[in-house]
Parts: C-alpha cells; sequence; structure tokens
C-alpha cells in the first residue's frame, strides 16, 4: 500500500514536532510540514530529519493562500492537520492581533484552499481527505470546581483572546463542513507537557529557573487547575482520530489528571531536589506574583468518547511524564539556549518585570 502524504502546518513548533517525529518513526506517512518559525517555531526541533526523503519543511504562512495551493497541488495530500496558531495565553493578552491573524484569518485561509483543493479530487480519494483541527479545551471556558469536566456538548464560551481566536477558527472549521461539505476533524485537547515544549510555559520555564536557582513565578494564589496529558499521548490521539474519527465530529482529548498549578510547581520542585541535591529545597524559590487578567480557574476534560470510539488512553502516568520531561531539559541544555535567545529574554521581562511578588508566599521554609 502507499503511504499517504500529510500536509501538516505548524509543524516546527512544540506539538507539530513531536507529532511530525512519531510519524515519521512510526511511516504513517510523508510529511510536508508548513511552518512560518514564529518565535515558538524552530527548525532544531527537526533536525534529525533533514536527511529523511519522507519528510519536507516549507517556510511558510498558511495565511498565504497561493503557497499552500502550491502545496496541495504539489503533494497532494490525503489529510491536512492544522497546529499552526499563536498559542501563549500570556501573549494573546499583551498583544491580541497576531492571535486574530494567524488563528482566525489564517486558519480561513487554510479552509479555503483545503476546499479548492478536496473539490478537486476525485471520488474515492475526496472522501477519504479529512482537515484536522487541533484545538483547545480553553475554547469552553472555566469550570467551577464540582463542574463535571467538558464534554463535547459544552457551549463555548472562551475568556482569553487565545481562546477566542481558536474559538472561532473551530466555528469556521465546522461551517466548512456543515456548508460545503468539508471532511473535518477537530480535536479540543488539555494542557500539553513534554519533550520541544517552548521554555516560556509553565513546566519548562519552572524546571529552567529551578536549575538556575532563580524564582518560580505562580500566578495569583496558584490554585487554578489544569488537566495535563504528555505530548505523545495527544500525538497518539491525533493520529487514531485522523485514521478513525468521523468527519464532522469533535473530540476532547486529555490525561484524566487535574492538578493545580501550585502542585505540578512542587512536584517539579521535589524532582529537582533529588536531581540537584546542592540546590534543595528548590521550594525556597517559589514566588507568587500577580495574576494573569482573566485567569481561568478550572479546565478539566471528558475524554469518554475517545476511549468509547476509538479506545484510546493516555499510557503516561504524570509522575513518569514529569520525570521525564525533567530529564530532557537536563540533557537538552544547548536546545534550550538556541531557542531561548534574543526574544526570549525580552519575553521575560515583559511578562515578569512588572508582576512584583505578591503577599502570599507558599513556598519559602
Ligand atoms: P507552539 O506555539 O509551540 O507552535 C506553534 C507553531 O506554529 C510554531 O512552530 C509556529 O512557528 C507555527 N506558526 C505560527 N503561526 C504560523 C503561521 N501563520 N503559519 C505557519 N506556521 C505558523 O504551539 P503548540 O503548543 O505546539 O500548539 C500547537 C497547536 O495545538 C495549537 O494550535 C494550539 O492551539 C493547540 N493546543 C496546544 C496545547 C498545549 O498545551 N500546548 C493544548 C491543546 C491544543
Ligand atoms: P501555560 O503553560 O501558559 O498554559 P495555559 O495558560 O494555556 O493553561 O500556563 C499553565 C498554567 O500555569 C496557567 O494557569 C498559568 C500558570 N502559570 C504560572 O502560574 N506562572 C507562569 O510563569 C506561567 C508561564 C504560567
Amino acid at each position: 500500500m502507499q503511504v499517504p502524504s500529510w500536509l501538516v502546518t505548524g509543524g516546527a513548533g512544540f506539538i507539530g514536532s513531536n507529532f511530525v517525529h512519531s510519524v515519521r518513526r512510526e511511516g504513517y506517512a510523508r510529511v510536508v510540514n508548513l511552518d512560518k518559525l514564529t518565535y515558538a517555531g524552530h527548525r532544531e526541533n527537526l533536525e534529525d530529519l533533514v536527511d529523511d526523503r519522507g519528510y519536507v519543511f516549507v517556510h511558510g504562512d498558511i495565511g498565504d493562500a497561493s503557497l499552500v495551493d502550491s502545496l496541495l497541488r504539489d503533494h497532494q495530500p490525503s489529510a491536512i492537520v492544522n497546529f499552526a496558531a499563536e498559542s501563549h495565553v500570556d501573549r494573546s493578552i499583551m498583544g491580541p492581533q497576531e492571535f486574530i491573524q494567524t488563528n482566525v484569518v489564517g486558519t480561513h485561509t487554510l479552509l479555503q484552499c483545503a476546499l479548492r483543493y478536496w473539490k478537486s479530487l476525485e471520488h474515492g480519494r475526496a472522501s477519504d481527505f479529512r482537515f484536522l483541527q487541533v484545538s483547545t479545551d480553553e475554547v469552553y471556558g472555566s469550570l467551577g470546581p464540582h463542574d463535571h469536566p467538558f464534554t463535547e456538548g459544552n457551549q463555548y464560551r472562551p475568556n482569553s483572546p487565545y481562546a477566542a481566536s481558536k474559538a472561532a477558527a473551530d466555528h469556521l472549521v465546522r461551517a466548512y463542513h456543515e456548508t460545503f461539505g468539508l471532511p473535518t476533524l477537530t480535536t479540543n485537547c488539555s494542557n500539553n507537557y513534554g519533550p520541544y515544549q517552548h521554555p516560556e510555559k509553565l513546566i519548562p520555564l519552572m524546571i529552567g529557573n529551578g536549575r538556575s536557582d532563580r524564582p518560580l513565578p505562580v500566578y495569583g494564589d496558584g490554585l487554578q487547575v489544569r488537566d495535563w496529558l504528555y505530548v505523545q499521548d495527544h500525538c497518539d490521539a491525533l493520529r487514531l482520530v485522523l485514521e478513525r474519527g468521523r468527519a464532522g465530529e469533535t473530540y476532547n482529548i486529555g490525561g484524566d489528571c487535574e492538578r493545580a498549578n501550585l502542585d505540578i510547581v512542587h512536584a517539579l520542585c521535589r524532582l529537582l531536589d533529588n536531581a540537584y541535591p546542592q540546590g534543595a529545597p528548590h521550594a525556597r524559590l517559589v514566588t507568587h506574583v500577580a495574576d494573569r487578567l482573566g485567569h481561568d480557574r478550572r479546565y478539566a476534560i471528558d475524554a469518554s468518547k475517545m476511549h468509547r470510539e476509538l479506545g484510546w488512553q493516555p499510557r503516561t502516568t504524570f509522575d513518569e511524564g514529569l520525570a521525564y520531561t525533567l530529564r530532557w531539559y537536563a540533557e537538552h541544555a544547548d536546545w534550550v539556549a538556541a531557542v531561548s535567545a534574543g526574544a526570549h529574554e525580552r519575553w521575560i521581562e515583559t511578562n515578569y518585570d512588572n508582576r512584583g511578588s505578591t503577599a502570599v508566599n507558599g513556598g519559602g521554609k
């Protein structure tokens, strides 16, 4: 059987690069990776694939219709997997415009190109084609402490500009299915962690700061709850959805692993104490800083549709995944330095310099 080609967008970012690695490792498909290489995208993430003949990297924007049209025409993919996005909530608070441009306008351009291409396919290939929109649980808004986790039927109630831009994109994906019949799939996943996550996100930031004896900045009281999923489990779920998901459906993906931010930071401190006893106790570095504006209190995912329809279960426990992630960052100091150069330092100043530290201090002992 001929190996299919997939157009992956945003494949040089965190989840996209893990996805591309696993797709190529297992030989599921040839991959064309279209990525704009923003501050979050790095060719280093996929440097081991430079000699892989089943992998093509294209530097470009999902909002560039003529480029996308030509990639579809030349590579004839059987699926488009859209990871490309501005993805950091804090950046969306400082500057939402880029989120609207890529997440909404860019995704819409990609949909227009996908529709043109899909209409050009002969019957069999058209019915096998899939457009997979990789989205987030943040579109559902915030849960109270006793609310049932998000199901696919929850109302969209996004609170941050990031979440609103992803919600808008999801609505457009739905509309292209309902109106034009484009065979779309949408996944809404919880917080991912693991290798290649940008050092400005919670877990890598805490690992980096803890290792270099810098403060561990916890927003507000740190009791905000997120559901966490190891990135490879997300990638496995995406492949299953692509191969066996029903066109027009949405699937919630999560780790059944709710944790308060403060608990995560303390779990990391314990791992750091074991790995670097000279810095112990790392919990002395925990510093409560001003809260994020509009900070959602709790996300949780009911992934029973994924279990029931596609037989998917996360395989990595949080303890295993966190320990592995800490080791990965320790062993990839060169990668961290490369992706942290320049713009990252400016972001750290922009995001943290005016936050101060607040009266609550759960860490100092
Ligand atoms: P990321 O920020 O690490 O990577 C995004 C990638 O998209 C980068 O490589 C960037 O260069 C690229 N990109 C940005 N704008 C582009 C454009 N206009 N054209 C082409 N490429 C562009 O993000 P991530 O954490 O890997 O998330 C990937 C996707 O998964 C996003 O759509 C995000 O909303 C979704 N998601 C993320 C999480 C999470 O916990 N990280 C959870 C659920 C869903
Ligand atoms: P983040 O990794 O930005 O993901 P998201 O906002 O998409 O959930 O943040 C995860 C949680 O950690 C979120 O509740 C905000 C919090 N957080 C901190 O407390 N301190 C930090 O320095 C960062 C980056 C995040």
